[in-house]
């Protein structure tokens, strides 16, 4: 079904009257809808369940099942459907707040005459189609993020490869451990962003320190450790963001309270950041530098055992342990690939 074009929907009538239930199906029918009715919520229920619909009628008054605790279980696992309820008086029909509460979106009295029904049932399918034209501006706009995302991350790497190729490794080791610590979507796609721009405040310091391939002073390794804030300035400019800039604002803070910017510690710390935290050093630890060979994943593992309970989260580190050895070949090509 293409929304945008819909004028007749797909509904699901429940009501335990067979006569009122005919009628209704023989009109809604002639105004082009498809329409398949229940006297039995069960049955319903498990239709609903299996097969899309846009919109169902329900009867308040049935026994042994009233209309709302049908709604009830309905929303449990369909929260789009657009539900029109229906009773013989408006004085039966439940309270206002019931209606807000299941997200009823209509209410019908019925009578003989059913314009008043047709009516409700145009105004779910422009609800319908709205809804519809919102989901896909959103997913457009989420399009849009992930261009301008790597816009931004090849903008990094024009100034500094280093910093391009390592988020790409992060971005990939806090996808494989947000997935294997079974974080929900959000968290993950939210991690996947923050990994990837991590350390863009690097944008904002100076090439004869950024570049460096000798030792920094303890003054140079001042300006460095700005690059967190300058991310979070960056990401802050746009609501769009509010959950993803403390992520980048957070990653080098430690357990123990001994990190940047903020010197917080434990849990203070969100979650994501001391998730970032870890795939950030392991990395950092396994890549090569101009200035150092890169180490054997072993013995990555090994300092993030050591760092666990002081730099790392004492709970996370041994669960990244777990997911770097059972994805042991996947995570050498992570580091073979860049
Ligand atoms: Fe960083
Ligand atoms: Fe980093």
């Amino acid at each position: 079904m293409n929304n945008d074009k819909l004028v007749s929907a797909k509904i699901l009538v429940i009501d335990d009257d067979i006569n009122m239930m005919d009628v209704l199906s023989v009109v809604l029918r002639r105004y082009g809808h498809i329409v398949k009715t229940y006297t039995e919520p069960l049955s319903a229920i498990e239709e609903l369940r299996k097969n899309n619909y846009d919109i169902l009628i329900v009867n308040y008054l049935m026994t042994p099942v009233k209309g709302d605790k049908i709604v009830e279980a309905v929303r449990e696992f369909n929260k789009e459907i657009y539900i029109i309820l229906m009773s013989i008086h408006k004085d039966l029909a439940p309270s206002i707040e019931v209606m807000q509460q299941l997200d009823i979106q209509a209410y019908y009295e019925k009578s003989n005459r059913f314009d008043n029904l047709i009516m409700l049932i145009q105004s779910g399918i422009k609800y319908i189609q709205q809804i519809s034209k919102i989901k896909n501006m959103n997913s457009q706009l989420e399009h849009y993020l992930v261009d301008f995302a790597k816009i931004l991350l090849q903008t990094v790497g024009a100034k500094d490869h280093y910093t391009e190729e390592h988020s790409r490794r992060v971005t990939l080791l806090a996808d494989v451990f947000s997935k294997y610590l079974k974080l929900d979507e959000k968290q993950i796609s939210d991690l996947q962003i923050a990994a990837a721009f991590h350390d863009i405040g690097k944008i904002g310091i100076p090439d004869n320190i950024l570049l460096k391939t000798t030792r920094l002073t303890d003054d140079e390794y001042q300006v460095i450790k700005t690059h967190p804030v300058i991310a979070a300035n960056i990401f802050s400019v746009s609501d769009i963001y509010k959950d993803i800039y403390p992520i980048m604002y957070y990653h080098h803070e430690r357990y123990d309270g001994n990190g940047y910017p903020t010197g917080i510690k434990g849990k203070q710390i969100p979650l994501l950041a001391r998730i970032l935290s870890i795939c950030d050093s392991f990395d950092a630890i396994v890549s090569k530098r101009t200035y150092k060979e890169g180490a054997t994943i072993e013995f990555a593992i090994s300092e993030i055992q050591r760092g666990s309970g002081t730099q790392f989260d004492p709970e996370l580190a041994p669960k990244f342990i777990e997911m770097v050895e059972n994805n042991m070949q996947y995570i050498e090509k992570i580091f073979t690939d860049f």
